[in-house]
């Protein structure tokens, strides 16, 4: 035998308790690491299949919508996106992406991969996307898919008019993807009624179970232009005829698609649980709330909110600018090593400029919010006192 066993797995697991306050994922509650703790079921099973229907019922709830093509993809957020593009997206379709942050451009790289003719419209650095702006926009391109970001988590900005896009993309014929991996539960987002054609969110950020698996929705009119392609799929584990088989959604008996994790399927199934006790507005109120106490503790430390537009800020992430003569890496580091505490950096366009408070699901509490701005403070007062050429305040 050439390759021994390795020396590093004879020692125990070792998992250190963090408090997870960057973008997600956000930390899981005792219930939900206690449902993790049950015996896997095999993917067939009629226990797993019940919890599939009961999870389904749940994402319905959490998105406002009827539709029969509502499912999970396993894998984590980025698989909620290439699902809705892989299966909308055939060849030299125009995609027309709208871009406040990192997710825009992520969205953008995906549909050219499945073969789209990609177009922007870019709002402004650290702004949100005007309706004049995405209306000239759909003037210019008239796109077959508009993406959008509900919240840019690297940017912390929250698009609005969400309603009026879906009007929009009908007058277009034109299908609407909105990305609310970070936003759900932190703002309102009704689908049916905004005429909203694909929603997937994240399961590890406001709605709190692991990542790994993606609540994903099709409005009907999606899924009768999907069964109608030229051409299948390109990607065969996104295909979401096959995928909702799976899921029992279109009334034909379940077919084996891939082996779903049983244990992500618990968690999430608690998460949505728990959500649903607590009702769809109480959570989005807990977690405007959370963010409102946050940025006036923001504003008295002195700091300052990358997105200066108060209605543009996202409740669940938020960012906020590294003041100047700060390496925000070295606060992180602080916070992580003194309190076992996630404050994280910027991503894309924010990187080196902001930290990003994610106060999502379990960590969306006014003490969680007291105690990030306390922990804030006194990882930048630290740092500032060990670069003596830096104005002290
Ligand atoms: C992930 O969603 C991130 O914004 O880092």
């Amino acid at each position: 035998m050439e390759v021994p066993p390795p020396l590093v797995l004879k020692r125990p697991l070792y998992v250190p308790s963090k408090t997870l306050m960057g973008p997600g994922p956000s930390n899981c509650s005792q219930r939900v690491l206690e449902a993790m703790s049950n015996p896997i079921l095999g993917q067939l099973h009629p226990e797993c299949l019940q919890i599939m229907d009961e999870i389904k019922e749940g994402i319905k709830y959490i998105f406002q919508t009827l539709n029969d093509a509502t499912m999970c993809i396993s894998g984590s957020g980025h698989s909620g996106m290439e699902a809705a593009m892989s299966n909308l997206i055939e060849d030299g379709d125009v995609v027309l992406t709208g871009i406040c942050g990192i997710w825009g451009h992520r969205a953008a790289d995906m549909a050219r991969r499945y073969g789209a003719d990609v177009r922007y419209v870019e709002a402004s650095f650290g702004r949100s996307l005007s309706l004049e702006e995405i209306k000239f926009a759909f003037h210019t391109h008239k796109p077959r898919v508009f993406f959008m970001a509900q919240g840019d988590s690297s940017t912390g900005i929250l698009q609005g008019h969400i309603r009026e896009i879906g009007e929009l993309c009908r007058q277009y014929d034109c299908f609407l993807v909105v990305d609310v991996v970070a936003s759900l539960g932190g703002t309102e987002f009704f689908m049916d009624e905004w005429k909203v054609d694909v929603a997937y969110t994240g399961s590890q950020k406001a709605l709190g179970a692991p990542a790994g698996i993606t609540p994903i929705s099709f409005s009907k009119r999606a899924l009768t232009h999907i069964r109608q392609r030229k051409t299948k799929p390109k990607v065969y584990y996104f295909d979401i005829l096959l995928v909702g088989q799976y899921w029992g959604c279109y009334g034909m008996p379940r077919i084996y698609h891939h082996t779903i994790s049983s244990t992500l399927l618990y968690g999430l199934r608690e998460a949505l649980a728990n959500f649903c006790a607590m009702g769809l507005k109480s959570v989005v109120h807990r977690h405007k709330e959370c963010s409102t106490r946050l940025q006036l503790g923001i504003e008295e430390l002195g700091l300052e909110m990358f997105v200066a537009h108060e209605s543009e800020r996202l409740s669940t992430v938020n960012a906020i600018k590294v003041p100047f003569g700060v390496d925000w890496r070295k606060v992180a580091e602080y916070a992580m090593r003194k309190y076992n505490l996630e404050i994280s950096g910027g991503l894309g366009p924010t990187v080196e400029h902001v930290f990003r408070i994610g106060l999502m699901g379990e960590n969306a509490t006014v003490e969680k919010v007291d105690m990030v701005l306390s922990i804030l403070h006194e990882a930048i007062q630290s740092i500032k006192q060990r670069a003596p050429n830096v104005e002290r305040s």
